[in-house]
């Protein structure tokens, strides 16, 4: 008889969007007049830029043509992209990246599961509380957990705890953990990290040989001039990072699907004899192993983004999207809700009120608003009390979420 990955047996529930889709299908099933607006998972609304849908369609017109037609591409994405973005996203900003040590793939929520395959089972593994539930069930599902406490905590995970006190930036642990998590601008709460702030955790990790995970999906989000993009704007982070982009939120490829995983060659793990391996081939060898790469059509339209239409078509749509972000806090704010985030970042962090627990307020909004939002004990249990409203929907539907909101819940 077959036997299945026990650790799939560990995970609590179902992955919180599908869990949050399975109540508001219920409820949409039977309230069927009810107009229900969406601002719980954060999936973009608006269309595709022009500039992406234009190489796209004639990168589909190339592939009509026995001359410009491509079959399979380089694994890691091809070079005009990838010198694209070394040039465009890491260089201009001063940072030692080259497009030999970017990876194009379909997904960070992918990467950051996938890179697991290329490291050690006995890492002392260190993620935020509250945090993007993708980090913790990859390590569940890998086996590099034991079984969660009746607060959804997994043995042998260290949970650095987040919240208004310390700004949502976890402290540094005093604590040796090998491989650590971290998000900025964050999801869930929207808070944003300083470069003292990194340079902290850099200098940890390098001390300690760790590796850390920056995932820079919301970096797009950032308007404050003082606040870091990228982990390698950080001095030492060659040494000891690995950063995962998207172009889901600032190009809308949330359904187009690219993004890509940045390894520097610099970067080494201990094998099991002592010595030091770099990760960039490791890495190489699984995506040419288990990785076939971004169709053609879409790394074309992507590739789009840089140029000059591109640019100002994605800075137009984070704008749109920063705008709603700042409707919904001060509309909550006005309320008298207690609000984070929303700033540089497309999440709304907000204390629940009248005390009730992050999953109460859900069912209340569906139920009394018809408006979906995310439970904040949904990204861990520091997260109870909490809620997350996503700005990613459109302008219409913002304003008659809030105003339906404060007219409910005005504390
Ligand atoms: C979220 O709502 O947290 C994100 O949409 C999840 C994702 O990007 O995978």
């Amino acid at each position: 008889m077959a036997t299945i990955n026990d650790n799939y047996l560990k995970l609590k529930a179902g992955y919180l969007f599908p869990e949050i889709g399975r109540r508001v299908n219920a409820f949409a099933d039977a309230n069927p007049d009810a107009n229900i607006i969406r601002l719980g998972i954060g999936d973009v609304t608006e269309p595709l830029p022009d500039a992406c849908r234009s190489a796209m369609i004639r990168a589909v017109e190339e592939m009509g043509d026995r001359a410009s037609f491509r079959g399979y591409g380089p694994e890691q994405g091809y070079a005009w992209l990838r010198e694209k973005i070394a040039a465009h996203d890491f260089q201009a900003r001063g940072c030692d990246i080259d497009a030999s040590e970017i990876f194009i793939s379909d997904g960070s929520k992918c990467d950051t599961g996938n890179i697991l395959d290329i490291f050690g089972n006995n890492n002392t593994i260190a993620v935020t509380d509250p945090v993007y539930p993708v980090y913790v069930d990859t390590n569940v599902m890998a086996g590099h957990t034991g079984e969660a406490n009746d607060r959804g905590e997994y043995g042998g995970l260290v949970y650095l705890p987040i919240s208004a006190e310390n700004n949502f930036t976890a402290e540094i642990p005093t604590e040796k953990v090998d491989l650590i998590y971290l998000c900025f601008p964050n999801n869930p709460t929207g808070a944003t990290a300083s470069k003292e702030h990194l340079q902290a955790w850099v200098d940890y990790a390098r001390s300690n040989g760790s590796i850390l995970f920056f995932d820079a999906a919301y970096e797009a989000f950032i308007t404050d001039p003082e606040l870091p993009h990228s982990i390698y704007e950080i001095e030492g982070a060659r040494e000891c990072a690995i950063e995962f982009r998207s172009f889901s939120k600032n190009a809308g490829f949330t359904g187009t699907r690219c993004a890509l995983t940045v390894v520097p060659k610099s970067l080494t793990g201990k094998a099991a004899d002592g010595s030091d391996v770099e990760l960039w081939k490791l890495w190489n060898r699984r995506q040419s192993t288990k990785f076939n790469g971004v169709s053609y059509i879409v790394q074309r339209g992507t590739e789009a983004v840089y140029s000059p239409e591109g640019q100002a078509q994605t800075k137009a749509l984070v704008n749109f999207y920063l705008e709603n972000a700042k409707i919904i806090r001060e509309q909550l704010t006005v309320a008298g809700l207690k609000v984070y985030g929303g700033v540089n970042a497309p999440y709304v962090w907000v204390q629940t009120p009248q005390g009730l627990s992050s999953w109460d307020f859900f069912d209340k909004l569906l139920h009394t608003c018809n408006v979906v939002g995310t439970p904040g004990s949904g990204f861990g249990a520091a997260g109870e009390g909490y809620f997350r409203i996503s700005a990613f929907n459109s302008r219409e539907n913002v304003e008659e979420a809030m105003q339906r909101i404060t007219q409910t819940f005005r504390v």
